[in-house]
């Protein structure tokens, strides 16, 4: 079975250890280079960034009289190895910050004991300190680690079981001052080394890349040495040995660490050779704070990977992270600012964080929430009222979802066969509509003519029929003494806004109305203003039995739904026959009610009829030979796309490149829905936005041959 690595499993815990040493350097002054780093807030700094990070220990050279050099060398790097072995067998990464590299050599003995005998190391170096005692120049130990960690000691090879790490499994990066002797012992060895000039040659990040695969190529984990005089002297001057000119440029290095550097096999960090008497403007602290910035700050998932790892894959979001939104525009993660064309599916009809509303809603919350139905409460009564009076309804059910209405809409329905019209028991039939969106509940998918929505879930309730949508005469035939109710859309919205033929809401109004069959709208997307009336009804002057509101009715800050209905059809509920704890609360009753007077206030039925109008005249006049239909009513408009040059899913992401929120239907169709108060001016804005996208994707698609022939229209 595929191993599910959780994002959040990057999160790690960091062991900062100070290798405070300078025995192996000729300035051992760089002892202090590891507390000066940790007195800088490294190990807060990490914690910043969402890992637990502590400081595990500072392990110190100790010279007494009589030792030589090499036995304290041997005694710190127990110690440190000691250290670092802990971190990583308790599963954390160490981080160890060392005076001068010869700690190199208890950093990583402890840590490839820790990862059984199987480590890879990307040694990060203008120098490849690779000799022995015997052959070093200048008999500093800080040029040696390297030789040692491949088992190579005094010049003679040591038996293979005490090398720390495989010379396959190693990649030297970024030399650039080295001896013959060095070169030829790696050469032998065969540890592949890619000095500056290749670096030079073909990037950093070919080079890292290539190092990575060896460094993990059948390893239980890989580390990096960084050793700071392998950086361009003029971004970190404050090293021990500086070497000339043309090292591996901070950004370049900052880079690659961002983009991979925290990969989940890195098992330990480790960066020396800092000396901070030599950092006068602090220049190398701040490289070395601004390393282990990008390596942490890469570690903390992004929230797209963090949703596509936790949250079921019932969606498939446009690569956009929101983080705020005021009217009609929304901001994402990094800063940029869209036009909200798209309002949640129309839930937004009122803007992002309307002041009234986040008002309402925080007077509210601050003094009393939620009830349950169990009691009165004295919100809940002034929201139906207003809201039966202005939909001309006598009752309402309150729910919190458009499916949990709709739902309450087809029990109701039944009921109130079985009761008022006589249908025999379990008779019941209710109508619907083909291609028709209501939900994605059990009962309501029964009613769906998506195969999608069906597949998979059944066995399926029974007790529904399907008429093709805009033909009444459809309808009429398949009414049966047993129909209850005919569901319908006043225009089907996920369909991909499709408007029915002129009257045939008031022909199926009637036709219910001589037949005692319940005519019930869904107006959960099309209701409260967004077709440019309160209910899209309204535009045939249909007066539905029964009606299922939503979206906008929450005032883009709650879920608040309803039913509504006449007396007779509602009142065949009796306590017990139906309940939300949720539903109706004073809270959701507070924010639904003022959402309501907003409407009114700020007329935003007219509005969506006058904008949506010049929206829809001026969608028309783009032109794109792209585009084979604009149709919509209000401010609920959908432009259809030819499918033969050009995806619906393709056209969200560019409109998205260029600011716009919007969103794909059913493969063809882009909708323009913007929060109805949207001003003159953001839609201005808006339409040369979308023209812009347009203009792209025509210069992209229409030189392009056609990926299939034009369907007949
Ligand atoms: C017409 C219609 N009815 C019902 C629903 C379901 O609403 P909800 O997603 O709030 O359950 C939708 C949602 O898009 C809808 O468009």
């Amino acid at each position: 079975m595929e191993q599910r690595v959780a994002p959040i499993g990057r999160l790690r815990e960091v062991t900062v250890i100070a290798a405070a040493a300078g025995i192996g350097a000729p300035d051992p002054r760089c002892a202090e280079g590891p507390e000066h780093l940790l007195a800088s807030g490294l190990v807060e700094r990490i914690a910043q960034r969402g890992h637990v990070a502590v400081h595990g220990a500072t392990v110190r050279a100790r010279s007494t009289r009589g030792r030589t050099r090499l036995a304290v060398h041997r005694t710190f790097c127990a110690e440190l190895a000691h250290e670092t072995n802990a971190a990583v067998k308790r599963g954390a990464i160490p981080l160890v910050l060392g005076g001068d590299h010869c700690c190199a050599v208890g950093t990583w003995q402890g840590v490839a004991e820790a990862l059984g005998g199987s480590l890879g190391l990307i040694w990060i170096d203008a120098h490849l300190d690779s000799h022995t005692l015997g052959t070093s120049p200048s008999g500093m130990l800080h040029g040696m680690p390297l030789a040692e960690l491949l088992g190579v000691v005094e010049g003679s090879h040591r038996p293979p079981a005490l090398a720390t790490v495989a010379p396959r499994n190693v990649c030297v990066l970024g030399a650039r001052s080295y001896e013959a002797e060095e070169v030829a012992l790696l050469a032998e060895l065969g540890v592949r080394v890619i000095d500056m000039d290749e670096i030079e040659a073909h990037g950093l990040d070919r080079a890292f890349g290539e190092a990575l695969e060896i460094a993990t190529g059948g390893t239980g984990g890989f580390g990096i040495t960084l050793d700071l005089d392998a950086l361009d002297p003029a971004d970190a001057p404050g090293v021990n040995l500086p070497v000339g000119g043309g090292g591996i440029g901070l950004a370049a290095l900052r880079k690659v660490l961002a983009e991979r550097g925290l990969d989940p096999r890195l098992a330990a960090l480790e960066i020396v050779e800092f000396n901070p008497h030599r950092d006068r403007d602090a220049r190398t602290e701040r490289a070395v704070t601004s390393i282990v910035d990008v390596i942490f700050g890469a570690a903390a998932p992004s929230p797209v990977e963090r949703e596509r790892f936790f949250s079921a894959h019932n969606y498939d979001p446009l690569p956009a992270v929101l983080v705020r939104g005021s009217g009609s525009h929304v901001w994402d993660d990094v800063g940029r600012r869209y036009i909200d064309m798209m309002s949640a599916y129309s839930a937004v009809s009122h803007g992002h964080c309307h002041p009234r509303l986040v008002a309402a809603l925080t007077r509210q919350a601050s003094t009393l929430a939620v009830t349950s139905r169990a009691y009165f409460s004295d919100r809940l009564p002034a929201f139906i009222e207003r809201l039966c009076g202005l939909t001309d309804m006598d009752m309402a059910l309150p729910a919190n979802t458009g499916l949990e209405a709709v739902e309450a809409a087809l029990k109701v329905a039944r009921k109130w066969a079985y009761e008022v019209k006589g249908v025999p028991d379990d008779c019941a039939e209710i109508i619907s509509c083909e291609g028709n969106f209501h939900g994605r509940s059990i009962a309501i998918i029964s009613m769906s003519s998506e195969a999608q929505y069906r597949q998979g879930f059944g066995p399926l309730p029974t007790g529904f029929r399907q008429v093709p949508y805009g033909d009444a005469r459809a309808l009429a035939a398949a009414i049966t003494p047993n129909t209850a109710a005919f569901l319908v859309e006043p225009i089907q919205g996920e369909r991909g806004i499709v408007l029915p033929p002129p009257g045939y809401l008031a022909q199926c109004a009637r036709i219910c109305r001589d037949n005692n069959v319940l005519f019930i709208a869904d107006e959960v997307q099309t209701g409260l203003g967004r077709t440019g009336r309160f209910l899209a009804c309204e535009h045939e002057d249909v007066h539905p039995d029964g009606l299922v509101l939503g979206k906008a009715l929450g005032g883009g800050l709650l879920p608040v739904s309803a039913f509504l209905a006449r007396a007779d059809v509602l009142g065949v509920l009796r306590p017990g026959d139906h309940g939300s704890t949720f539903g109706g609360n004073p809270l959701a009753a507070a924010v639904a009610l003022e959402a309501l007077e907003i409407i009114v206030d700020e007329q935003l039925c007219e509005r969506s009829a006058r904008l949506g109008a010049e929206l829809l005249r001026e969608l028309r006049r783009i032109g794109s030979p792209l585009i084979r239909d604009v149709r919509g009513r209000g401010l609920f408009i959908g432009v259809e796309l030819d499918p033969a040059a050009v995806t619906a899913h393709e056209a969200a992401l560019v409109f998205l490149a260029h600011g716009i929120l919007t969103k794909d239907t059913h493969e063809t169709v882009i909708r323009f829905a913007p929060p109805l108060n949207i001003d003159r001016d953001t839609l201005d804005e808006a339409l040369v936005r979308i023209r812009a996208a347009f203009a792209e994707l025509d210069a992209k698609h229409l030189s392009a041959p056609r990926k299939r022939p034009r369907a007949p229209a």
